[in-house]
């Protein structure tokens, strides 16, 4: 019963994160090799209203504790697909390498920036997403349990965030 529940619940995330969660719609992350402690608690903000979403909030609204847990299993265990397209801007590209290494992304996110627990992978997110998602960390728009990326993208110009989100949608 609740496996027939979450294979119908994931064909329906499907339609937005995009097949086996490589999305390829405008301003939806992708979220297939996420950590599965991460799409866990990224549900249970969403459900709590601790992460405002008008999209997420209604999905997972009523969503039992188990079947959060299967669908983070499920996606989490799902390849990665690197969709950007085109090759990165050099200038930008060397922007954002800068950044990345100067400021450290590595040692929360993983060198190769593929998360661990808590913290997302960022690399071959979308391009559109990650920009969004970072200038709303900055401007203290994008809320939950978990404040460390206000701080670290505090007072960042527009300019490396776009670099930023360049350089680590194209990475693999
Ligand atoms: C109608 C489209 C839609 C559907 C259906 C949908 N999502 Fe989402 N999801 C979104 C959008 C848009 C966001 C970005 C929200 C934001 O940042 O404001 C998101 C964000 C997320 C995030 C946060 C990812 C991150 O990198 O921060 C997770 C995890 C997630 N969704 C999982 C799911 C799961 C699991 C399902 C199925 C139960 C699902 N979503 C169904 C549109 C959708
Ligand atoms: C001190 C640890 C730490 C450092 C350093 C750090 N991050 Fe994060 N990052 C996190 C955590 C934890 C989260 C999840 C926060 C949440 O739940 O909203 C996160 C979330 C993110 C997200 C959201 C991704 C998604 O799918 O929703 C992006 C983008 C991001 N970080 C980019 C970066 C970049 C770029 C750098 C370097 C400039 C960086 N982070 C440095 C810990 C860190």
């Amino acid at each position: 019963m609740i496996l027939a529940t979450i294979l119908v619940a994931a064909a329906v995330c499907e339609g937005c994160h995009g097949a086996g969660g490589n999305s390829t719609t405008a301003g939806t992350p992708s979220i297939a090799g996420q950590p599965e402690i991460f799409i866990t608690n990224q549900l249970i903000y969403f459900r709590e209203g601790l992460r405002p979403s008008p999209i997420m909030e209604p999905i997972v609204k009523g969503m039992k504790d188990p079947e959060v847990i299967a669908l983070a299993k499920q996606f989490s265990k799902s390849p990665v697909k690197v969709l950007a397209e085109g090759k990165a801007d050099a200038a930008l590209a060397k922007r954002g390498n800068a950044l990345i290494a100067t400021m450290f992304c590595g040692q929360c996110h993983l060198p190769t920036l593929a998360g661990r627990d808590q913290v997302p992978r960022i690399a071959a997110q979308r391009e559109d997403y990650l920009l969004a998602t970072m200038q709303a960390y900055r401007d203290n728009t994008r809320t939950g349990a978990d404040t460390t990326m206000a701080e670290v993208l505090r007072g960042m110009p527009d300019e490396d965030i776009k670099a930023l989100a360049h350089v680590l949608a194209r990475k693999k």
